[in-house]
């Protein structure tokens, strides 16, 4: 089976034979959102939670909750996606982007406190790969200048926080269950109210919100069921005597044309503001993979811990990070890397390799201005994700490693 950094990395065969029984009408699925809840629940200790369709319709939730308006100046660091950029132009508020470090790709401390005006009004903080910020640093400035921090857990899910600085220092905490996260329901959103403050508004805003119809909700289950498919034949030529063409790109150009699968980010913004509550469909589906949350993260520490020993010490990341979502990697030619990886059927990624993913264009339409985060821009160029699959072998990642080690020229970040 080849690997896919993209879609649905988590999923195995149980999942798929849950997306079967789904799409059957063979499950019971009266239950499974207040048993999600509940499992919840006990992870974030009875905080106030809730669940969202998608992760950035939990970050509007989040900045409604908090009372953003029009013209509010909202921080966020560079080097993100348009998913998190959306919600925040959905209230014509107005992003204002921050640097970032080089090493753990989160947001420039220093740098922050220089974009921060009088009409700032949050911060959302994003722990980028899985690298957990500097909450603390973070909070202390939050607080000098009285402004709120929203905390983007999109990159990692664990099932016990308490050793770590996770939903200790923010008012609100927003995870995202999308096809490529840590876990995944294909879509999926929580908001965890970490501030008592917002409890009651929190809680009158969510009686408002919609469900989503059945059908759309189907959409989930179908999604697995099609990308299984694809994946099976992605590397199967269709013509002979070449490989370019292949069976599963072609059944993925299909799906889409008919939006039976969907892009999770595209480069255009989504104009109108959506909010709706998650499925009984999604709320199974995540269900089995919050059973294999510990075992799906201790792969990922397994597989990160290869690459650290095996990539080239100049290659290798300069985190002590374990739980990595993907393994980012700074080369001087990462494109070519890539290549050489998909010759081997190990598809990986370019998170982000622009400043608001998968923007090339435009990056004015969502108020970037050029120039205003020069490290990022520098970072964009070099990054490569190197995949965390939980089904990638070890002696697989020993070879991605030997593969990047052979072809990829080490980038040294320089200010
Ligand atoms: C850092 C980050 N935050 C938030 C999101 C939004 O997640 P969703 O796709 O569930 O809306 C994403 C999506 O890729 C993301 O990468």
């Amino acid at each position: 089976m080849p690997t896919l950094i993209g879609s649905i990395p988590t999923t195995q065969a149980d999942d798929l034979e849950l997306a079967k029984r789904i799409l059957n009408g063979q499950e019971n699925l009266s239950s499974s959102i207040s048993v999600l809840q509940k499992s919840l629940e006990g992870i974030f200790k009875s905080k106030e939670m809730y669940l969202f369709n998608r992760g950035r319709e939990a970050l509007y939730f989040a900045l409604k909750t908090l009372g953003i308006n029009p013209n509010d100046e909202v921080i966020i660091q560079a080097m993100t996606c348009v998913a998190v950029i959306t919600p925040i132009l959905w209230l014509n508020a107005r992003p204002v982007y921050v640097d970032i470090n080089e090493n753990d790709f989160n947001i420039d401390v220093t740098d922050l406190e220089k974009k921060i005006t009088s009409k700032t009004r949050a911060i959302v903080v994003q722990h980028t790969f899985g690298n957990i910020s500097n909450m603390k640093k973070i909070s202390e400035i939050a607080r000098k200048h009285n402004i709120y921090i929203i905390e983007d857990c999109a990159h990692l899910f664990y099932t016990d926080y308490s050793k770590t600085d996770i939903n200790k220092y923010s008012d609100i905490s927003f995870f995202s269950f999308a096809q490529d996260k840590g876990i995944s329901a294909v879509q999926g959103g929580l908001v965890v109210v970490n501030n008592p403050q917002f409890k009651k508004i929190a809680m009158d805003l969510y009686l408002n919100i919609e469900d989503q119809n059945p059908k759309q909700a189907l959409y989930n289950a179908k999604y697995i069921q099609l990308w299984s498919m694809i994946k099976k034949y992605y590397f199967t030529p269709i013509l002979p005597f070449q490989k370019r063409i292949t069976l599963g790109k072609a059944l993925v150009m299909i799906f889409r044309k008919l939006g039976m699968i969907k892009q999770q980010a595209t480069s255009s913004v989504e104009e109108t503001p959506i909010m709706n509550r998650i499925s009984d469909v999604q709320s199974a589906l995540l269900l089995n993979q919050l059973k294999k949350c510990d075992y799906i993260n201790n792969r990922r520490e397994e597989l990160v811990n290869i690459y650290n020993e095996k990539l080239s010490l100049e290659i290798a990341n300069k985190t002590n990070t374990k739980h990595l979502l993907r393994y980012p990697i700074l080369l001087q030619n990462p494109i070519l890397v890539m290549k050489a990886l998909q010759n081997r059927q190990y598809i990986c990624g370019r998170w982000y390799n622009t400043m608001v993913f998968p923007m090339h264009e435009n990056l004015d339409k969502v108020g970037y201005v050029s120039g205003s985060c020069p490290k990022a821009e520098v970072l964009v160029k070099s990054i490569l994700n190197l995949p965390t699959n939980i089904d990638l072998e070890d002696d697989e990642a020993i070879e991605i490693a030997k593969i990047v080690n052979e072809n990829g020229k080490s980038f040294k970040f320089s200010n």
